[in-house]
């Protein structure tokens, strides 16, 4: 499973790049909005840190096909290859996801919240299909058993879209999905930090170096304990 950065800040995202091994970063119009800035200001800051081998994912707001391809062209032009436009799975998106599949341009359908959307997207030509699970757990719906569902539709059809599962609000919702085998998820830089800050992985480590000051001195470590 692919683990993208669900954020816009670019201090947030050098600091879950300087210590995790991540693929890119998803962002949409309200998490652009939290910076207060030009949304090209932003993501070109965006692309120039995390290169251009690094999924940038990018949302039109159009709500017509006609515009949000020429939204999807212009994302593309100013920020690179590799660079997913994200549309949102209604009717005139399907619509623009046909025509920019078509055109080569890789495609995230997003606002995702049932099965048939997915089947829909994939079917329209979208590389990734975006469930959001905690939008659908506050639906009453289970957001993970939908991403699943999702995710077996894709395999059993020969679909080639991979899911990009969004909206999540604690690990375990995280840790589900990457034992079922999805293709990508994208988390908000606290949740990925929260999956190491467990008080029981701090102690143990703080018992070893006691320990082993214990033995070779204050401050001794491996390499100069000789
Ligand atoms: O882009 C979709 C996803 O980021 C939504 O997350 O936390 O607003 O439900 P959230």
């Amino acid at each position: 499973m692919k683990l993208l950065i669900d954020d816009a800040n670019i201090e947030n995202i050098k600091r879950i790049y300087e210590y995790y091994a991540v693929d890119g970063v998803t962002t949409n119009p309200s998490i652009l909005a939290k910076n207060g800035k030009n949304p090209y200001e932003t993501l070109k800051e965006i692309r120039e840190f995390i290169g251009n081998d690094a999924e940038l994912h990018v949302q039109v707001v159009s709500d017509t096909a006609e515009e949000m391809i020429l939204e999807g062209h212009k994302i593309v032009d100013v920020l690179g290859k590799n660079t997913y436009i994200k549309i949102p799975t209604v009717q005139e998106g399907l619509k623009a996801m046909k025509k920019l599949s078509s055109e080569g341009y890789n495609i995230t359908a997003t606002a995702i919240y049932t099965p048939i959307q997915a089947y829909l997207a994939a079917k329209a030509g979208a590389n990734y299909a975006a469930p959001y699970v905690n939008r659908i757990d506050n639906l009453g719906t289970n957001g993970i058993e939908v991403t699943r569902k999702i995710h077996d539709i894709f395999e059993n059809n020969g679909l080639k879209t991979q899911i990009l599962a969004a909206s999540f609000k604690n690990s375990l919702q995280v840790l589900e999905l990457c034992e079922y085998g999805v293709g990508a998820s994208t988390v908000a830089p606290e949740i990925i930090e929260g999956f190491i800050n467990n008080p029981n992985i701090s102690s143990a480590v703080d018992v070893f170096t006691k320990d082993f000051e214990g033995l070779c001195g204050e401050g001794k470590t491996m390499f100069n304990c000789d």
